[in-house]
C-alpha cells in the first residue's frame, strides 16, 4: 500500500509516474518537531535501513547521517555526506513494523539516522516542501517492488554494454585506442568498447571532435565496429564560450543557458574554461541540447556517459573575482593563523562553492528557481535530455547511456558509475554494498570504476576487483590521468585476467536474462541476503555477500593478501570455485559460516538449491556468444529449472 502526502509547497521532479492521490492528515510513523522543519521518528533497537542509492557506508545505513546534494567530490571517504547522487528511498524495517518512504524534493535532504540522537531517524529537507510516499508491505522486497512500480521501468541498455569496457583519461588519439584494442586482441581478453574521455574533444567542446587528434572520426567508429568495438564518447554539463562555435552560438540564439538574477547567462568554468550550463529543467534546452548527441550518433556512435552533471564547477566568474580582490587586500600582510585559514579556504573552496549553487536559475514549469532549490534533479535532466533525444532519433536501437549524477526519475534514461573512486580495497567492498543501493532506488544499470578511478591500482587489487566487477551490469576498467596504467593486460598474470573476463562472458546469458527480468518485474538484481532470507538473523548481519538474481549468492573476496574468506551461507548451496569457465571445482556447502578459500585467481559462486545457471562458452565479444551451446550448472534441480530471457539486444522494448 502507498500513501502519498504533501508536505508545504513541492516542486514536481517528474520522478514518480503513477497518478496517486494526496492524502488528509498527518504522514504516518514521523512527527513533525516544532519549528525545526525536521520529522523525527523514534527508532527500536532491531530497526535497520536500507536504501538512498549511491552513499557512503555499509547495507544497513543506520548510524551516520547522510544528505542528498549532488556533489562533484572525488574523496568517497566514510565522513562524506554526500556523493554525486540524490536518491532518497530507503526502507526501515523491524521487529514489528517495516515501512518504505520516498522523500521526493529536488533540493538538499538530511537522513540523520541515528547521528545526532543514536535511536532517533530525522529527515531534514530543503525549505520543507517535499512529497513523501509512505509504503506499507509484506517485506523490504515487496516494499521495493511497489515503490519501483511507481516510478517506472528502469533503462535498458543494449546487450553489447554487458560486455567488458576499457576506459582512461584519456586515449589521447585513434592511434592509442587502437593500441589498446589491439593489446587485448593479442592477450585475448574480451572487450565490448573503449571510452573516449575529454582529450577526443576539440579544446574540451561538447559534440566536438579533434581534427588533429581523430582526423576521419568517422572512418576511425567504422574501423573501430568492424572490430565490433563501441567507442563510448564522454559528454560534459558545461558548453565552452566560444564566439563560432556552434553549439554556443545556437545556446546563446536559442536563450538555452541558465541566467543570474540579472538576466545575464552565469559564467562558471569546468575543462575548457570558460563555460554556460544549459537549462536542462528548460524543456526546450533540454530537447534542443538532446537533439546535439544526433552530431555523434551520426558518426555511428551508439553509446555515450554524461559526466559533470551535478553541476561541478571549478569557479564562476563572479567568486573568482570576489576572491581575487580579498587576496589582493590580503597581500603583503603578516598572516596570522585566522587570516591565514581564511586565506587557504578561500583559494580551497573556489570548486563547487555552495554560494556559486545560488547565483542562477532556471525555468522550469514556466516558474522560475534559483539553482540549490531544484539541485539535484540537474544531471537528472542532463541525461533525461539525452535519453529522450534517442527515443526521437534512434526509435529503434536501444544506445548506451550512465550519468555520474543522479536522482530518481532519471533511472528510466540511464544508469550510474558510481564517479571518482580510488585504488582502495575499502572502495570495492563499497562497490559490493552501494550495488543493492542503487537498484532499490531503480538504478540497475550500473557499476563503479572497477580497479579504483584515482590512486595506483596493485595487481592483486585489480585482480579481486575484476572478479566482482564480472557480475555489475556496467563493467568497466577506468582510471585518471597521473595514476599508474590499469589495463588488463599490462599486468604479470594476463592468464588470470584473461579466465575471469572470459568467466563474464559465460555469465552474460544469466546475468542479461536476470537483468530484463528485474526490469520488468520491478526486481532487484543485486540483494543483500535479508531481501532473500527475512527470517535469518544472520541473513541482515552479513553485509559483504549478494544474491545476484535467483540462482546466485557471491562472496567477493576485497582484503588484500587473502586468501579465502569467511562466508555465511543462508541455506545449503553449491559452491563453484572458477578458475576459468573450464577450470573449476564444486562442493556443497551446508547453511552456516564457513571459511572458503579462495586464491587470487578464484571466483567464489554459490548456486541456490533447486536453481540453475547457463553459461556459455566464453566469447570474445558478446555478438559471438554461442546462446545454443549453453551448459547448466545445477544444484537439485534440472535446466529446465531455469527459464532464460533472451531477446536480440538491441531493439527497444
Ligand atoms: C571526472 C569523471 C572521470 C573522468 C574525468 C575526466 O572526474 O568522474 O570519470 O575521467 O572527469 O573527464
Amino acid at each position: 500500500m502507498i500513501r502519498k502526502y504533501r508536505i508545504g509547497n513541492p516542486i514536481e521532479t517528474d520522478s514518480v509516474v503513477a497518478d496517486l492521490p494526496v492524502e488528509d492528515g498527518p504522514v504516518p510513523y514521523y512527527e513533525k518537531v516544532n519549528g525545526k522543519n525536521e520529522m523525527v521518528l523514534p527508532m527500536d533497537k532491531k530497526d535497520r535501513v536500507y536504501g538512498l542509492g549511491e552513499t557512503v557506508r555499509g547495507m544497513n545505513k543506520r548510524g551516520f547521517i547522510y544528505t542528498s546534494n549532488c556533489s562533484d567530490d572525488p574523496v568517497h571517504t566514510e565522513d562524506k555526506r554526500s556523493l554525486y547522487a540524490a536518491q532518497n528511498f530507503f526502507v526501515l524495517w523491524g521487529k514489528d513494523r517495516g515501512f518504505g518512504m520516498y522523500v521526493d524534493t529536488p533540493g538538499q535532504v538530511s537522513f540523520d539516522i541515528g547521528y545526532t540522537a543514536k535511536d532517533f531517524f530525522s529527515i531534514c529537507f530543503e525549505d520543507f516542501d517535499a512529497y513523501l510516499y509512505v509504503i506499507e508491505g509484506r517485506s523490504i522486497l515487496d516494499i521495493v517492488k511497489q515503490f519501483r512500480a511507481i516510478i517506472g521501468k528502469s533503462y535498458v541498455p543494449p546487450l553489447w554494454a554487458f560486455g567488458f569496457g576499457q576506459s582512461r583519461w584519456s586515449y589521447m588519439n585513434e592511434q592509442q585506442v587502437r593500441e589498446v584494442v589491439d593489446q587485448y586482441e593479442k592477450a585475448d581478453i574480451p572487450i565490448d568498447s573503449v571510452y573516449l574521455d575529454i582529450d577526443y574533444m576539440d579544446g574540451y567542446k561538447d559534440f566536438s571532435v579533434s581534427e588533429e587528434r581523430f582526423p576521419d572520426f568517422e572512418a576511425f567508429v567504422k574501423e573501430m565496429a568492424e572490430k565490433n568495438i563501441h567507442l563510448v564518447p564522454i559528454i560534459d554539463a558545461g558548453v565552452k564560450i566560444e564566439k563560432g562555435y556552434d553549439i554556443y552560438e545556437e545556446g546563446i540564439a536559442g536563450d538555452y543557458f541558465c541566467k543570474k538574477e540579472n538576466g545575464e547567462n552565469l559564467v562558471a568554468a569546468v575543462w575548457p574554461g570558460k563555460v554556460h550550463f544549459p537549462d536542462f529543467l528548460n524543456e526546450k534546452a533540454r530537447r534542443w541540447f538532446g537533439d546535439k548527441y544526433k552530431l555523434l550518433l551520426d558518426c555511428g556512435i551508439d553509446g555515450f556517459w554524461n559526466d559533470m552533471n551535478e553541476p561541478a564547477v571549478f569557479y564562476t566568474e563572479d567568486h573568482l573575482h570576489e576572491v581575487f580582490e580579498q587576496i589582493r587586500e590580503l597581500e603583503g600582510k603578516n598572516l596570522d593563523i585566522r587570516s591565514f585559514f581564511r586565506l587557504q579556504d578561500m583559494v580551497t573552496s573556489l570548486a563547487n562553492n555552495e554560494a556559486d549553487y545560488k547565483r542562477f536559475y532556471h525555468d522550469y514549469k514556466g516558474a522560475r528557481y534559483r539553482h540549490d532549490k531544484v539541485h539535484n534533479i540537474f544531471g537528472y535532466n542532463m541525461t533525461r535530455a539525452a535519453g529522450e533525444a534517442f527515443e526521437r532519433l534512434s526509435p529503434d536501437k536501444r544506445i548506451l547511456m550512465f550519468s555520474r549524477s543522479s536522482y530518481i526519475g532519471m533511472h528510466r534514461y540511464g544508469g550510474v558509475w558510481c564517479g571518482d573512486n580510488k585504488s582502495w580495497w575499502s572502495h570495492l567492498l563499497l562497490n559490493i554494498q552501494q550495488m543493492p543501493a542503487l537498484n532499490m532506488c531503480g538504478f540497475l544499470y550500473s557499476g563503479a570504476d572497477v580497479g579504483g578511478f584515482g590512486a595506483d591500482v596493485t595487481e592483486d587489487l585489480l585482480m579481486r576487483w575484476t572478479e566482482f566487477g564480472i557480475f555489475t551490469p556496467l563493467f568497466r576498467n577506468h582510471s585518471a590521468e597521473g595514476t599508474r596504467r590499469q589495463e588488463l593486460y599490462r599486468f604479470t598474470d594476463t592468464e588470470s585476467f584473461r579466465n575471469i573476463v572470459r568467466l563474464r562472458y559465460s555469465l552474460i546469458p544469466y546475468l542479461y536474462s536476470e537483468f530484463m527480468k528485474a526490469v520488468s518485474n520491478d526486481d532487484m538484481l543485486f540483494k543483500p541476503l535479508c531481501f532473500a532470507y527475512p527470517e535469518d538473523d544472520m541473513a541482515y548481519e552479513t553485509e559483504d555477500q549478494l544474491l545476484v538474481g535467483e540462482s546466485l549468492m557471491i562472496a567477493p573476496v576485497y582484503k588484500q593478501n587473502a586468501g579465502g574468506r569467511y562466508v555465511y551461507v543462508p541455506e545449503e548451496m553449491k559452491l563453484c570455485r572458477f578458475r576459468s569457465y573450464d577450470d573449476y571445482d564444486t562442493e556443497i556447502v551446508e547453511k552456516g559460516h564457513h571459511y572458503i578459500a579462495a586464491a587470487l585467481n578464484e571466483v567464489l559462486v554459490f548456486i541456490r538449491k533447486g536453481h540453475a545457471l547457463p553459461m556459455a562458452v566464453p566469447a570474445g565479444r558478446t555478438g559471438r556468444i554461442d546462446y545454443s551451446a549453453l551448459r547448466y550448472e545445477c544444484f537439485d534441480c534440472g535446466s529446465d529449472a531455469y527459464s532464460l530471457f533472451a531477446d536480440d539486444g538491441i531493439s527497444r522494448l
